[in-house]
């Protein structure tokens, strides 16, 4: 069975990566199983500078998942490339960078400096591609970028700098997602990943109050997989040619080949890994065996498969 996937011009030797934020900054996950063996790993979203995040508490458990709020705490491009990206390359993982910014200057800055921080770099080629994260919250008065199809699109033109492939993570909270998914694509992203959390809120029955510090959060894990899959079918549906990334409760082989079939060429593995560290390389292991199972010989012959008669066509 051949594993390997192209999302855009990245060729992956598995389509399992590990999701942005759920997976450490760098070879974390090494621990647990070897990197190499899956498609990369999307790497917490770092910024320009260095940033602290949200008030604790900053994560909660739901059923079927968790609502977090860690406010994208980092400590910036730079040290990243001096502490993470060296880690990565030790152990021949491949790393999708997610740079993060609070305004299209911010995201530009982000840009530049991871631009001149691997052109010096020996390890540049760790780096396969870059996740520029549009769905996070803008603390300038414009709530989410991906919900704005022109600065989605503003934002992705100041990333042009990178001379890697760009990816987009857009957000499920908005009826525009085609829109943005577009605008993003003819702004040079060459694919876009869906989903990022769905936004949400736990009351403590104790207090009364919002259980984490920030109030609201994003919810994702198991109970969030149905809304990854009408994202990733109905974008695949409408843009056919532009490639997806799946993510968004995936904590089993099928839930991994369920988004294939919807559309996405590669797929993601986050709040798997918090339940159990080993997630992402068990998934990729019954991702292999199911499409073994179904008799087919290439994984990346599921996607989109659901638009065209599924897996027994009539
Ligand atoms: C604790 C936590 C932190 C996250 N941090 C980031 C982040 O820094 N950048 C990003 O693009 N997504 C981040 N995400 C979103 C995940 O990458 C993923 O899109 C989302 O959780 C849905 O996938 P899942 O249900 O498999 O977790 C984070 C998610 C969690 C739970």
């Amino acid at each position: 069975m051949n594993s390997h996937v192209r999302v855009g011009s990245v060729e992956l030797v598995h389509p399992v990566m590990a999701a942005s934020g759920t997976a450490g900054h760098g070879a974390e996950l090494s621990a647990y199983g070897a990197l190499d063996s899956i498609g990369a790993v999307v790497v917490k979203s770092i910024a320009a500078t260095e940033w602290a995040g949200n008030p604790a508490p900053r994560v909660h458990p739901i059923a079927q998942g968790m609502i977090n709020a860690v406010g994208l705490q980092g400590l910036g491009v730079q040290h990243w490339i001096e502490h993470d990206l060296p880690a990565m390359a030790a152990v021949n993982a491949s790393a999708v960078v997610s740079i993060w910014g609070r305004s299209v200057d911010e995201y530009r800055q982000a840009a530049q400096l991871l631009h001149d921080g691997l052109e010096r770099s020996p390890h540049r080629s760790t780096v396969i591609a870059v996740e520029v994260n549009l769905s996070c919250p803008n603390m300038h008065g414009h709530g989410i970028f991906a919900h704005d199809i022109a600065m989605s699109a503003e934002v992705m033109a100041a990333c042009s700098v990178l001379e890697y492939p760009l990816w987009a993570k857009l957000s499920p909270n908005t009826d525009r997602v085609i829109a943005v998914a577009q605008a993003v694509h003819e702004a040079g992203a060459e694919a876009v990943t869906l989903i990022n959390t769905v936004v949400g809120m736990v009351l403590d029955p104790e207090t009364g109050r919002p259980a984490l510090g920030n109030g609201g959060g994003g919810i994702s894990g198991r109970a969030i997989h149905p809304v990854a899959v009408r994202t990733v079918f109905d974008v695949h549906a409408a843009l056919p040619n532009l490639p997806i990334v799946g993510v968004g409760g995936v904590t089993s082989g099928w839930e991994a080949a369920e988004l294939m079939l919807a559309g996405a060429s590669a797929v993601q593995v986050g709040t798997a890994t918090f339940a159990d560290p080993r997630a992402c390389f068990k998934i990729a292991g019954e991702l292999s065996e199911w499409v073994t199972r179904h008799g087919l010989t290439e994984v990346a012959s599921l996607t989109g498969l659901a638009h065209r008669g599924g897996l027994t066509p009539p």
